[in-house]
């Protein structure tokens, strides 16, 4: 679990408004949901998958129910969907922490941060393609060039056991070559054995049965149309056969953006799918679709770190307030500059002039409003250059100073 300070959490802010830019463009609403939720909703998203099994902070309250720090976001959505019932196409956009009990490695830690988007209550491709869309523009606005979009459809519940079956029985004949992991995961789901990232796992994976040769007529027409929307909007994508995704709720579209200035371990910038069962899993109406992804914020600035875009931004002030006159000058004429809109940093603890202005210096501000004996005396402050014309000062009335700021800052 990291800590994340100015001037780095500069670039969160930046990356969150920039999400938020996007989502309210598309039309989605922010929803904000709990981070702790009964045990039963992540189970139920997850009953076979590492996320849930494994990795869940979950605990006893003190009232005695079983409770998790959620590990995903999707899953508390939905729980707020199908208990509060909005109209649909609900369309939100969320942004927050999720617990895993990972292994920490350099763009894997035990709490990260997703920004998310999730439209229910829709079953048109077109939603497949608008989600897409909001995550591939957003990352196009940071500047990440470097980037692959992952494409697969995993069908519909129905037609699952079929394939799962099929997958079953080549995983099972080819069960000497895999790892001791994924003999254990083969007997729970055959699917998770995708989620293996073990080289000797690798050959089998890549010659198993692929769910694309298992689908419905419909979900094959679902699947094209959403290929076909995004050849329409310009966005390219890989078709990635092998594309199950961690968690157990997805039918029909998958996908995931990777970063190729990543390590491959951590190269997921985010990814999502569709989820046709999972309200109704959660209480909700019968048969209500959604589709969505979440994001990793960590992953995403390690990726505009590895590209060298979106730089950590020091918070300037507009101005800095260097007081001599040992009164209450810089606690009222920083207040009043704020209230109009100026941003006015200060020193405390009544230092030296000399100390005061090296403050003023590290702080970037473009100004020094000084207010010495002779400043009150006359009703006025002493304005001095920070940049340029460095030195270069003016004495402003005070009743002026805002007006004078917002000309020169
Ligand atoms: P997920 O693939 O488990 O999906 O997580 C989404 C993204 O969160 C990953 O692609 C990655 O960028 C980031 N992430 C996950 N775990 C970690 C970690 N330990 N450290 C750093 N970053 C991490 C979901 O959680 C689904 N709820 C996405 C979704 C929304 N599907 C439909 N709607």
């Amino acid at each position: 679990m990291r800590d994340v300070l100015a001037p780095e959490s500069s670039r969160w802010a930046a990356v969150v408004a920039t999400f938020a830019e996007h989502a309210r463009r598309a039309g989605f609403g922010l929803a904000l949901t709990p981070l702790i939720e009964h045990l039963e909703v992540f189970e139920r998203v997850g009953d076979s998958t590492d996320i849930v099994r494994k990795e869940m902070y979950d605990f006893t309250d003190k009232g005695g129910r079983r409770v998790a720090v959620r590990p995903e976001i999707t899953a508390g959505l939905m729980r707020a969907f199908a208990e509060h019932r909005p109209p649909t196409p609900w369309k939100a956009w969320t942004v927050g922490p999720n617990f895993r009990y990972e292994q920490p490695q350099s763009g894997r830690y035990r709490q990260h941060h997703q920004l998310d988007a999730e439209i229910v209550g829709t079953s048109d491709p077109d939603a497949d393609v608008e989600v897409i869309a909001l995550f591939d523009g957003f990352q196009r606005r940071l500047g990440l060039r470097q980037r692959t979009l992952k494409l697969n459809s995993l069908g519909d519940l129905a037609e699952r056991p079929v394939y799962v079956d099929a997958l079953r029985a080549y995983f099972t004949a080819h069960a000497a070559d895999l790892s001791e992991q994924s003999r254990q995961t083969l007997s729970m789901n055959p699917l998770r054995v995708f989620d293996s990232k073990r080289p000797e796992d690798a050959p089998v994976l890549e010659e198993a049965p692929v769910v694309l040769d298992y689908l419905s007529p419909d979900a094959a027409a679902h699947f094209d149309r959403v290929r076909s929307g995004l050849d329409a909007l310009g966005i390219d994508y890989v078709l990635d056969p092998r594309l199950v995704r961690g968690l157990d709720y997805y039918t029909r579209t998958t996908f995931e953006f990777a970063s190729h200035a990543l390590g491959s371990a951590q190269n997921a910038l985010g990814g999502g799918g569709r989820y046709d069962g999972l309200v109704e899993q959660l209480g909700g109406p019968a048969g209500t679709p959604g589709v969505g992804f979440g994001a990793g914020v960590e992953r995403i600035l390690l990726a505009c770190d590895a590209e060298g875009v979106l730089p950590a931004e020091a918070a300037t002030a507009d101005v800095f307030v260097v007081d001599t006159a040992g009164g209450q000058d810089a606690l009222v004429l920083s207040a009043e500059l704020r209230d109009a809109g100026i941003a006015a940093d200060r020193a405390y603890d009544g230092r030296s002039m000399k100390a005061q202005m090296k403050a003023a210096d590290r702080s970037g501000a473009a100004l020094a409003l000084i207010v010495g004996a002779d400043e009150v005396a006359g009703n006025e402050v002493t304005v001095r250059s920070l940049r340029g014309e460095r030195g270069e000062q003016v004495r402003v009335p005070r009743d002026k100073v805002a007006d004078y700021v917002r000309e020169h800052r």
